[in-house]
């Protein structure tokens, strides 16, 4: 067990999902998974492990937001000696050509977090994914026909903000989407050495408000769950 996860040694495959919402997680695991246990209750962070297409993989709840994600990534490969993380999940697009449901590989991740600011002294790291990953969900993604979008994504603190023209600078420099975990999880895997990717689905379009229903919501997410499960190592 280690402190959030109550899971014993063994219990945890070695490529996890993280997924921000934990009833996502079950959701997904009862879904798409085969002989599957859950391994943690912890604060209803759920975690199960099961069998995709023969496959041992694992998916866990983190909550939102960077430093949640930090202590379950943490835990994962620490305690549970975990080598690659895939987050699952959802951003708002900031660019007009990218539409609700599609999907963003995130080939990097900006973000206004201070916790890469304190750990490199002021310095900005770049957090980047596992190219082998990144290669695969994306030769896995167009072999299916998905709307894809390769590119930089913003990792932010704030989910509610008051400042005007917040994502003007992204904008023009191309930061495909907004979500809340992916520079940590990059962050945190290059620290550790094991292998990281976030894939997002957009769930809404901050610049024009819009956003997707429950149901298309659903279908897009479930795709993306499959593609994880995929191009993931056993
Ligand atoms: N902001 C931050 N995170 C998000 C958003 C958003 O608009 N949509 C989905 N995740």
């Amino acid at each position: 067990m280690s402190i959030h996860i109550g899971a014993e040694p063994g219990e945890i495959a070695k490529s996890v999902l993280i997924s921000g919402d934990p009833l996502r997680a079950r959701h997904t695991a009862r879904t798409l998974l085969e002989n599957v246990s859950c391994y943690n209750e912890v604060r209803g962070m759920y975690g199960y492990t099961g069998f995709y297409n023969g496959k041992r993989v694992s998916i866990q709840g983190t909550g939102m937001g960077i430093p949640t994600t930090a202590i379950y990534v943490h835990e994962l490969v620490h305690s549970y000696d975990v080598e690659c993380i895939v987050r699952v999940g959802t951003c708002g697009s900031i660019q007009g050509h990218i539409g609700l449901g599609e999907i963003i590989l995130a080939l990097g991740a900006s973000s206004d977090t201070n916790m890469n600011r304190r750990y490199f002294d002021g310095q900005d790291y770049a957090p980047l994914p596992d190219f082998g990953l990144l290669i695969r969900a994306y030769e896995q993604v167009k072999s299916e026909n998905l709307n894809v979008h390769t590119g930089g994504i913003f990792s932010s603190d704030t989910f509610y903000d008051d400042v005007e023209h917040r994502w003007e600078k992204w904008i023009k420099h191309g930061v495909l989407g907004v979500e809340m975990e992916t520079s940590v999880l990059y962050t945190l895997a290059a620290r550790y050495g094991i292998k990281a990717l976030s894939i997002l689905t957009v769930s809404d379009n901050i610049i024009t408000g819009k956003s997707s229903s429950a149901k298309e919501r659903e279908q897009s997410y479930m795709d993306m769950m499959r593609l994880a499960f995929e191009i993931v190592p056993e």
